[in-house]
């Protein structure tokens, strides 16, 4: 049964580090090479920050990117939900450090963890305020500084990833047709250990001996996750078009969340999606985890591939494991 929603994506914007990493830079510093890394993920090269760059100041800076765009003033923000999983701090919220860098007197809110899935959860999330009625304008951030949690002396890791941020403003839909559409969550936590970050948290305060046992950083087991993606990214989605009455037919852009290409290949060819209505820009970005997503909506219109009208399909897999699956009538 599917849960109408009349919210909207109102405006997209994003943000990337200007410094670039590519893959020749990475051969110098892993035993890995650009053919490796081109040939197993696509990525050809990853943005990154400068020490001192967080979360909070990229998911910042897109949100002033989008607030300028709208000409919307901070001031009339209701709710700023921010999906990351490199917060500035444990706490406070990565929200309230971008609410007061924005100066969003009005609005309040919180940060979700859903890994390579929290953006599609925050924009879950967000709609439902505006769709209740209750709030008028959402922003809606992804924001992930990856590079402050990778092991770069692990090639099977952090060739694979880059830091990147997008921000959404939700507004309230003209009819049920447009806009957020449906969508479907779940969680498979039996997942958990096959892409997590043991040290840090209250399991694993940070000791010198979590430091020395590299505790603080990504640990993955990138087969299982791979398969794990390619499966349910498949079959949620076609759940999502089905109980929807539609057919890849119907969309006019599929979204994926930018793993790796070949797991995008792989669900491409299940789903039989042609490569002109398939979004791809994990060559420049790498894995921006809760950034992928909007930047991906961000590049599909400044190349002229998302229109009023169109049927988008977005996809996640992410740690936990989380997955999401988002249907939208771009409005
Ligand atoms: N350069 C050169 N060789 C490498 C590198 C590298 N950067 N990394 C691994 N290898 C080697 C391995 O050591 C291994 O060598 P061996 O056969 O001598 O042992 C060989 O390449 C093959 O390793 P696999 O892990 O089997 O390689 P695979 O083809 O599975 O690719 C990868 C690995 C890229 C990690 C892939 O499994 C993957 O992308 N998985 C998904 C992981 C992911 O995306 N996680 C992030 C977040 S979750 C999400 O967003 C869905």
């Amino acid at each position: 049964m599917a849960r109408r929603i009349a919210a909207k994506i109102s405006g997209v914007a994003g943000y990337v580090p200007p410094r670039v990493l590519t893959n020749a830079d990475l051969e110098k510093m892993v035993d890995t090479s650009d053919e490796w890394i081109v040939t197993r993920t696509g990525i050809h090269e990853r943005h990154i920050v400068d020490s001192g760059v967080a979360a909070s100041h990229m998911g910042a800076e897109a949100a002033r990117r989008l607030l300028a765009q709208k000409g919307v003033a901070p001031e009339e923000i209701d709710l700023i939900v921010v999906a990351t999983v490199t917060p500035d701090m444990l706490f406070p919220a990565t929200a309230c450090l971008i609410q007061n860098e924005l100066g969003a007197k009005r609005a309040w809110g919180f940060d979700l963890s859903a890994a390579c899935s929290g953006f599609l959860y925050a924009l879950t999330v967000g709609s439902q305020f505006v769709g209740a009625g209750t709030h008028r304008k959402a922003l809606v951030i992804g924001s992930d500084v990856m590079t402050s949690i990778i092991d770069f002396s692990d090639r099977a890791t952090c060739v694979l990833f880059g830091d990147g941020a997008g921000a959404v403003l939700i507004e309230p839909a003209e009819s049920e047709a447009e806009g957020i559409l449906d969508f479907h969550h779940d969680i498979d936590g039996s997942g958990g250990c096959n892409l997590f970050m043991p040290g840090g948290g209250s399991l694993h305060p940070p000791t010198h001996e979590t430091v020395d046992k590299k505790m603080h950083y990504v640990h993955q087991d990138g087969p299982q996750v791979f398969k794990y993606a390619v499966r349910r990214m498949c079959e949620v989605s076609s759940m999502l078009l089905e109980r929807n009455g539609l057919t890849g037919e119907d969309l006019a852009l599929v979204v994926p969340h930018q793993a790796n290409l070949r797991i995008i290949r792989a669900m491409q060819e299940r789903l039989g999606i042609p490569d002109s209505k398939l979004m791809i820009n994990i060559d420049r970005y790498g894995n921006t985890t809760a950034g992928t997503i909007p930047l991906g909506l961000r590049d599909a219109i400044q190349q002229g591939r998302l229109h009023r009208g169109d049927l988008v399909l977005l996809m996640a897999v992410g740690a936990g494991f989380t997955t999401g699956s988002i249907l939208v009538r771009w409005a």
